[in-house]
């Protein structure tokens, strides 16, 4: 097996699970250094393998074909963190597996995650573990309301999460969340919602971009404000943070981290961290054409083991994501030539699917106040 500092030089073979958008702007940022894409995902004709050289179309659950990705890849990734513990163990002893399956466990169960950042001494909506409706009945009482109950597994784009009122009866909750194992979480009266993204090497070198806003719609990103105007040493105040994380869980590749910003009575500002992503996040889609280098880029460089570019901001930018029919509109979005539009190959526009995205430049300072 390969030597954790020796690089994976070009023309190896990079493995991504996972068929979606990330994957397929990782692998062309893979293929722009010279790399070579296998993807592992049950999807036909996914956005991914539109873009790479190899494509595997199988279950997660599949050994033989799981077995014939590891022999053929000289590392392997993922573009979602949602894969059975079981294939990622047995690839790991096929081939590096970066970042490793302790960084999927943590990011994959909210509860494990709440813990990892508190025992960090990191501050976290409050939130306890309940696993049925009469410990949520009992979890409203102490943590008070609204609160927001969330699945512990699984949940992405704000599904797996019912809102919690004073007068929601926790049978009916439970009921619409669908089950648990879940948590319950104290609303936070944000003021504004950020996130920082962290690329780290095997040998622990590490690059953060800048840090940025987020504003969702319907649960979903809706746009990205880079960077985030918020004064500096809060921005470094949430860097220190990522890099925290990244630092105690020997990650190597991207850590995303979100967090809401709230002042307590006293003025002084807060960062609770709301969630992690070990990978390439939708709000460091604005670095494609803001930095000079992109998020797919560096997680290439820090999963390959090569050396980490600068994440540094060349220009403003304001990304939007391109929901379902918004794609649609291509050609009026292309014809505004400060538009940097990206599609992301996929044919059926359903309702929330994510089709696209469009990064707006802006001289430095120059960037309206949205
Ligand atoms: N405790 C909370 N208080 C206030 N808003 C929240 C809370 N938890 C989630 N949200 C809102 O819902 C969005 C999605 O929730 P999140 O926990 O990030 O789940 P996911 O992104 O996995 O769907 C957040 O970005 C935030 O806008
Ligand atoms: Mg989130």
């Amino acid at each position: 097996m390969q030597d954790p500092n020796e690089p994976i030089k070009p023309g190896s073979v990079i493995g991504i699970i996972g068929g979606g958008q990330l994957g397929r702007m990782t692998a062309v940022a893979a293929a722009e250094l010279g790399y070579r894409v296998h993807v592992f995902t049950p999807e036909e004709n996914s956005p991914t393998a539109q873009v790479c050289e190899h494509a595997t179309v199988a279950a997660y659950d599949d050994q033989d074909a799981i077995e014939a990705f590891g022999q053929n890849v000289d590392v392997v990734t993922f573009e979602f963190e949602n894969v059975p513990a079981e294939t990622v163990r047995h690839l790991s002893q096929l081939a590096p597996v970066r970042p490793s399956w302790e960084c999927l466990a943590v990011s994959q169960d909210r509860v494990k995650e709440k813990t990892f950042c508190n025992d960090l001494g990191i501050e976290t909506a409050p939130w306890k573990e309940v696993t049925n409706p009469m410990e949520l009945s009992v979890a409203m009482a102490e943590i008070g309301t609204p609160a927001v109950l969330k699945t512990t597994r699984m949940g992405y784009d704000g599904k797996g999460q019912v809102r919690i009122h004073a007068d929601t009866d926790p049978n009916q909750a439970w009921e619409q969340l669908g089950g648990g194992p879940a948590i319950l979480e104290g609303f936070i009266n944000f003021e504004l919602e950020i996130s920082v993204i962290t690329a780290r090497r095997p040998n622990g070198t590490m690059a953060s971009f800048d840090v940025v806003e987020n504003r969702h719609k319907d649960g979903v990103l809706d746009i990205t404000i880079a960077p985030a105007d918020i004064p500096q040493d809060l921005a470094d105040r949430a860097c220190a943070i990522g890099q925290k994380m990244a630092d105690a869980l020997d990650l190597v590749g991207l850590l995303a981290v979100e967090l809401f910003v709230t002042h307590d009575d006293k003025g002084n500002a807060h960062l609770l961290v709301n969630e992690m992503a070990p990978r390439p996040h939708n709000s460091g889609h604005w670095t494609q054409d803001g930095c000079k280098t992109s998020q797919f880029e560096q997680f290439v460089r820090a999963v390959t083991g090569v050396a980490l570019g600068t994440p540094q901001r060349h220009c403003d930018t304001v990304m939007k994501n391109l929901l379902d029919a918004d794609a649609l509109l291509w050609e009026q979005q292309l014809s505004d030539p400060d538009n940097k539009l990206h599609l992301y190959g996929k044919s059926e526009p359903r309702t929330g699917r994510k089709m696209g995205h469009i990064n707006r430049l802006y001289t430095k300072g120059s960037q309206p106040k949205c």
